[in-house]
């Protein structure tokens, strides 16, 4: 009778609500097909950047570190490092010691950098750090002392030696005026002589990768390649000097900062791109740039998720299609959130209480479902695409040494990598498959940016004194 007509009638609806949640869903679950492509194209993106005829176009700028050597348990002394460019600015002070137990004491303070001085004029930016370098060295007691000190800056840098970067763009939440094209040793010296109160003594300018590769790499001599899935993401690895076109000479290898999250930015990535990757890019403070780096990492991917809901509700497939201003705030599912509604053990009840707490008050419990599930297919496909990468990078190394087979210690950082439920074992699963012939193992670093721009410092001043001390 009309009760059961009633019933077909909703039944048909919510089937094909749930069809049509499905079909865009889709658009961002990749085939292991689609995945071989991007390695694939990972693979010549590299060798774009590599080389000094398509340097200039590439996207991915491969960019020389000027870091050979990986530390050797001989080096020792005090050495300050800086950290800019992670989710928090730290100054650090690193005691290596060398000798059987050769180990690292650090002491550290972490400074808040506010949104205005990232995107304010290069001056503050770096006027500010001072100030911070400045409180540290009170704080320590150490005023007078001129340590060498390595410089963690997480950003786009040419260099044509250690203590110097260029930087080529900002990237991250970070637009502050007038040090693009700049080298940014020289600008922070400005800002301490502007201060007239200490000197400081530059040794290293790192990128987070290489300082975590290095950490990693005084533990483990297999470790030669850094990897970070933060804010950001990046890789560095170990590259033959007679491939590195940008630099002089052909004898052993050198360290090469590939700077990866540019991948995509001309085109590679388009084919994969859906609708909500076009609108984070738009809405984000470098459009058309660093688009990669968009699909995967922890910056972004609560805005893909978001925007999937926004979505969503919009098309009345969820929130019974009620929009809230809170869902069209930029930011509120930070990467915190997105590793949290994942975790396996949570329960649905407890979706729903973050969901309140991001203010998304009207939900049910399907709602939550729905939403868990946004979240594991946008991290998925991150730390697929990110698994794909890499494959292309381990394969590269080992086609580099004439192997057939390659084993391999890659050293991670990065809150997303580290807090996210099924990141690594996503990642690990896709490169697995992806690059059979490599034995990748995984070795979380603790603090690599920190004490790998110390223990860089610290092999750059044991190489120049000869290591006679
Ligand atoms: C961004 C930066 C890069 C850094 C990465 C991880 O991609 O451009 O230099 O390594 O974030 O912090």
């Amino acid at each position: 009778g009309k009760g059961a007509a009633m019933v077909t009638a909703v039944a048909y609806r919510l089937a094909s609500q749930h069809a049509e949640r499905q079909r865009i869903l889709d658009t961002l679950r990749l085939s292991r097909a689609q995945l071989l492509e991007v390695k694939q194209r990972m693979s010549e993106a590299i060798m774009r950047g590599l080389s000094k005829q398509t340097h200039e176009q590439a996207s991915v700028k491969m960019l020389p570190t000027y870091v050979r050597s990986t530390p050797d348990g001989t080096e020792h002394g005090d050495f300050l490092a800086l950290d800019l460019g992670g989710s928090s600015f730290r100054v650090l002070l690193v005691r290596v010691r060398s000798g059987k137990k050769h180990n690292v004491e650090m002491h550290q303070k972490i400074y808040n950098v506010p949104q205005e001085t990232m995107q304010g004029t290069g001056e503050e930016l770096f006027s500010h750090i001072v100030d911070s370098i400045s409180d540290f060295l009170e704080y320590m007691g150490m005023k007078g002392a001129s340590l060498p000190l390595g410089f963690t800056f997480s950003f786009p840098c040419h260099q044509s030696k250690l203590d110097q970067g260029i930087l080529l763009r900002w990237t991250k939440g970070f637009k502050a005026s007038g040090c693009v094209g700049q080298d940014v040793v020289t600008l922070l010296k400005d800002a301490v002589r502007r201060r007239r109160e200490f000197d400081l003594n530059f040794v290293a300018v790192v990128n987070d990768t290489v300082g975590t590769m290095m950490t990693c790499g005084y533990e483990d001599p297999k470790c030669e390649v850094g990897l970070i899935v933060g804010t950001g993401t990046n890789v560095c690895y170990m590259e033959e000097m007679q491939n590195i076109e940008l630099v002089e000479g052909d004898n052993g290898r050198m360290c090469v900062n590939m700077e990866w999250g540019a991948f995509g930015d001309i085109g590679e990535l388009d084919d994969f791109c859906t609708q909500f990757d076009r609108i984070v890019d738009d809405c984000s403070n470098n459009p058309t740039k660093q688009r990669y780096e968009k699909m995967i990492s922890g910056m972004y991917l609560g805005e893909i998720v978001r925007n999937v809901l926004i979505d969503f509700t919009t098309k009345g497939l969820l929130f019974r299609g009620k929009m809230s201003e809170r869902l069209k705030t930029r930011g509120i599912f930070e990467t915190k959130f997105l590793s949290q509604i994942e975790r396996d053990s949570l329960a649905m009840r407890q979706v729903r209480t973050i969901l309140q707490h991001l203010g998304l008050t009207k939900s049910t419990c399907d709602d939550s479902v729905l939403v868990k599930e946004v979240c594991t297919v946008v991290a998925r496909r991150a730390a697929q695409l990110c698994g794909a990468g890499l494959a292309a990078v381990v394969d590269k190394i080992r086609q580099n040494r004439n192997l057939n087979q390659l084993s391999i210690t890659v050293g991670v950082d990065g809150t997303l990598y580290k807090t996210h439920p099924h990141f690594s074992s996503v990642m690990q699963e896709t490169l697995k498959d992806l690059a059979p012939q490599c034995q990748v193992t995984f070795h979380k670093s603790e603090d690599g940016s920190g004490k790998g721009a110390a223990l860089i410092t610290a092999v750059a001043c044991r190489v120049k004194s000869g290591g006679q001390d």
